[in-house]
């Protein structure tokens, strides 16, 4: 399962042997915003001082109006551009992130770009061929990049699809912007991780990014250990926040998990709300607290242990992730 690259090597050799307190707040820190229409109260939860969540994006080109009261340097907004728009040309993305720029003078810095492109849609990813998605992001990213906002390479799935699918993308663009006479290649400022499963998988995972990509950044957007019990995901969390602060490569990270643990497709134990949407201890850590003591199963009803059967298919698809890396 974990490959050996010497950047895994070299990362392993940095592994922590003392985990030190991670109550501390970090500035890398963002939210992978999924708001559930029956619990809208929760939105603010994460806006809430203290809180050491600086940024966020929302799968969207366009900021939550439920966050316009916060400033952008506060909580930067970052637009995503999720997966293929109905034509290959179409540039609404482009459009829509200038207009923030210039129309209503967002300060737009940051971009992410498709969404598991190499994933199925019904697992959530945006299914898209590496040649279609290198046109469009042709078409959106690069006049992006001429304003000075930085984009994200593709978040592809952790699964074994992502690396190839990056490379083929990358051939793919650099095609594009190249004339017969002149080899260019297509750019990017940051490489965009998503990660279910174990810490070290994570940490090979990751190393395997650094040795295709050298020198990038990395955003992990989405991450989390999948159906655990509550000891073995809070000593998870714990690793990765502490590896993510201290590696200077890791620029952000989100963890997927700012849910109640009732509707969480990871598990509950995974979710940064309760079953009753208090913040649990993984939710009061990530967000600089100290932990609240508050069970993902504590409801204001009968506590309800078992995971809700509607969460399997997405859990099946995770682990499936998880194993095929
Ligand atoms: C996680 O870190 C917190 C804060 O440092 C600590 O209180 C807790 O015991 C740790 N939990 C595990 C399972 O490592
Ligand atoms: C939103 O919450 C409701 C009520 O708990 C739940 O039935 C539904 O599945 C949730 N939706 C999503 C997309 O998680
Ligand atoms: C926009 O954000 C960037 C990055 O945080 C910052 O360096 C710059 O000063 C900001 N510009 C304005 C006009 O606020
Ligand atoms: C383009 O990328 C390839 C592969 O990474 C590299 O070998 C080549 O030197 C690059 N060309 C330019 C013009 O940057
Ligand atoms: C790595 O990136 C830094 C900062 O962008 C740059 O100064 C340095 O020259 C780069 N190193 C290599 C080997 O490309
Ligand atoms: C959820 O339940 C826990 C445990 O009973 C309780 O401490 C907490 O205040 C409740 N949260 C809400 C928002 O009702």
């Amino acid at each position: 399962m974990l490959l050996y690259t010497t950047a895994f090597a070299a990362l392993l050799a940095a592994a922590p042997s003392f985990i030190p307190p991670v109550t501390a707040a970090s500035s890398k820190r963002g939210l992978a915003f999924t708001p559930n229409e029956t619990t809208r109260a929760d939105d603010k939860i994460w806006v809430e001082k203290p809180t050491s969540l600086t940024w966020y994006y929302n799968y969207e080109p366009r900021p939550e109006p439920v966050y316009s009261d916060v400033s952008q340097s506060e909580f930067e907004f970052v637009p995503m551009m999720w997966g293929a728009p109905d034509s290959i040309d179409d540039t609404s993305f482009l459009s829509t992130v200038e207009s923030l720029i210039k129309d209503q003078g967002v300060n737009i810095t940051n971009v992410l770009s498709f969404n598991e492109p190499d994933g199925p849609f019904v697992y959530g990813g945006s299914n898209m061929e590496p040649s279609a998605a290198a046109q469009i992001w042709v078409n959106n990213m690069i006049p992006l990049q001429e304003l000075g906002v930085r984009v994200g390479l593709p978040a592809c799935t952790g699964g074994s699809s992502g690396l190839p699918w990056l490379q083929n993308f990358l051939v793919e663009c650099s095609k594009l912007v190249s004339t017969e006479n002149e080899q260019r290649n297509c750019t990017y400022d940051f490489v965009t991780i998503h990660w279910y499963g174990n810490f070290e998988g994570l940490a090979s995972h990751m190393g395997q990014y650094s040795a295709a990509f050298p020198n990038k950044t990395m955003w992990i957007t989405e991450y989390n250990l999948n159906e655990q019990s509550l000891e073995t995901t809070q000593t998870f969390y714990n690793m990765s926040a502490e590896y993510f602060d201290r590696l200077e490569s890791v620029e952000r990270y989100s963890l997927f998990g700012a849910f109640r643990s009732d509707v969480s497709n990871v598990g509950p134990n995974a979710a940064m709300l309760s079953a009753n949407g208090s913040l649990t201890d993984i939710g009061a850590w990530y967000l600089g607290r100290e932990p609240t003591g508050i069970l993902p199963g504590s409801s204001s009803a009968a506590f309800r242990p078992v995971l809700p059967r509607g969460s399997i298919a997405a859990l099946v698809a995770l682990v499936a992730v998880a194993v095929l890396t």
